[in-house]
């Protein structure tokens, strides 16, 4: 197993270097492909290529060779793959169904340059041709990048949504066989004064008695509220060639936390299963700093979504996949109580340093904030509730490590949920690995993932109620067995 300080033992890192954006997730013939933006040669950012891993559940992932290497042209940036059932791309021989990628060539040339490229593969993704015409999708701009495709069957055509980043722009094209392209719309940021787009993707739902409703999702790389990067999304119809979004009062982000970007949903899930996703654990702003090795990022914990409707505005549910639960051990259970004051021992026992689920509920509370400290040494990671907020929130202010100068890093990040009471106790779900956590409240409508690394040693929980008491309902711990990820 791996085992250096601060290794994940159940997310996705590679065994070496650098790893940042997921790419081309993708199921075939049951197994799992995921691909990544990836430095063969170091543990910081560069020589963009295609890392690679295989699995069968979500859950524990192989590691593969590199699939799609830099060459002497291009980097190869971030982008998606689709099953060409029917052949359209004529990549396969008659019978076969290849997967072709469609990624970002950014030129290897001082001035840049950016363009939609192709590879495919015969072989279940393990080896790629890249395509003797590329690029497929050239506009002679500097910046220009991570397509996303689909097939629409309504219209009976591949679309792709890919964004211009600087001028804050998901253009919509469309194509009979994914080598040529028209554009079909474009839909610019509402928004005005933030970060460059990044990473789009166009994701269908099912809304309980609506029929489609599309998300929208461009990832800013500033303007969230944690002060750094953030998935931004936008619901709307989709008429297969353009994205109609419903008014909204403001910007929508997916997670609150600092450390959520570049997600990516699974293409060819089985017909009726719901989408999922999963997204690079990390922050450019401080992500080629953080002081693990030999190996640097992580994925987040792949999350099933769902959309519902509350007061008459859409909200995405997301949590993490049920194949997780293979992986707990026996629950630790305590029965609810009531506590005030300074908090109390949520237990006897410590856990190791290994990963945690763990299952609060808050009946009713008069605290300024509660919720439980996941306390190693003298590091301490808050989660709880804000009362006069009416947010969950996460403080990694005394985690342990920090960036060097940045002030961002430490302050308390909160994401809007309906107050606990009685009758409706708020639920918080956390999943903690040795260097994260990730919190999802309620039904999975406020989401929080943020990075932490404190020190090695055991870990205590404790449950917190500070400003006044607090009635929690019975807290569920289990610790997790380490995925397998080799
Ligand atoms: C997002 C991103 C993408 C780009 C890739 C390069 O993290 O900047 O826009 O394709 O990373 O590694």
């Amino acid at each position: 197993m791996r085992d250096e300080p601060w290794r994940p033992c159940i997310h996705y890192t590679p065994a070496r270097n650098w790893v940042n954006d997921p790419n081309g997730l993708v199921r075939l013939d049951g197994e799992y492909h995921l691909f990544c933006q990836y430095n063969p040669f170091g543990e910081r950012w560069g020589h963009m290529s295609w890392g690679h891993a295989v699995g069968s559940d979500l859950v524990d992932w192989h590691e593969l060779p590199v699939a799609i290497p830099e060459d002497e042209r291009v980097s190869i940036y971030s982008g998606s793959v689709v099953v060409d059932h029917r052949n359209t791309s004529g990549f396969g021989a008659p019978g076969q169904v290849p997967l072709v990628a469609v990624y970002t060539g950014c030129l290897r040339r001082p001035e840049g340059g950016q363009a939609q490229e192709l590879a495919y593969s015969v072989d279940r993704g393990r080896t790629w041709t890249k395509y003797a015409g590329n690029p497929v999708l050239d506009l002679g701009l500097r910046d220009f990048r991570d397509p996303k495709v689909f097939w629409h069957d309504e219209s009976g055509r591949w679309v792709m949504v890919v964004v211009v980043p600087d001028a804050r722009s998901a253009r919509i094209y469309g194509s009979p066989d994914l080598k040529t392209w028209t554009l079909l719309s474009e839909f610019a940021s509402p928004f005005e004064g933030e970060g460059i787009w990044e990473c789009p993707d166009l994701i269908p739902f099912d809304l309980a008695g609506e029929g489609r409703i599309w998300m929208l999702k461009v990832d800013v790389f500033g303007g969230h509220p944690s002060g750094g990067t953030g998935a931004r999304i936008f619901f709307g119809r989709f008429d297969g060639a353009t994205f109609t979004p419903e008014a909204e009062a403001g910007p929508r982000w997916a997670d609150q936390g600092a450390d959520f970007y570049a997600a990516l949903s699974f293409a060819n899930l089985e017909p009726g299963d719901a989408p999922v996703w999963l997204a690079w654990m990390s922050c450019h702003r401080y992500a080629q700093d953080v002081p693990t090795a030999p190996w640097r990022g992580a994925m987040t914990l792949p999350r099933r979504l769902a959309l519902r409707r509350v007061d008459g505005r859409i909200e995405l549910l997301q949590q993490p996949v049920a194949a997780l639960e293979r992986l707990r051990g026996a629950v630790v259970e305590v029965a609810g109580a009531m506590i005030g004051g300074a908090g109390a021992d949520l237990l006897p026992a410590e856990f190791d340093d290994a990963a945690l689920e763990i299952e609060l509920t808050i009946a009713s509370t008069n605290a300024t904030t509660c919720g439980v400290a996941i306390e190693c040494g003298d590091s301490r990671v808050l989660v709880g509730y804000d009362r006069e907020r009416g947010a969950v929130f996460v403080d990694r202010s005394a985690s342990g490590w920090s960036p060097a100068g940045d002030e961002l890093w430490g302050r308390r990040r909160h994401a809007a949920c309906a107050a606990p009471t009685p009758a409706r106790p708020l639920r918080l779900r956390l999943w903690i690995d040795r260097s994260s956590v990730e919190v999802f409240a309620g039904d999975g409508e406020a989401v929080l993932t943020e990075l932490m690394f404190p020190p090695a040693g055991r870990r205590r929980l404790r449950l917190i109620s500070a400003g006044g008491p607090t009635g929690f309902g019975p807290t569920l711990v289990w610790p997790l067995r380490p995925a397998r990820i080799d």
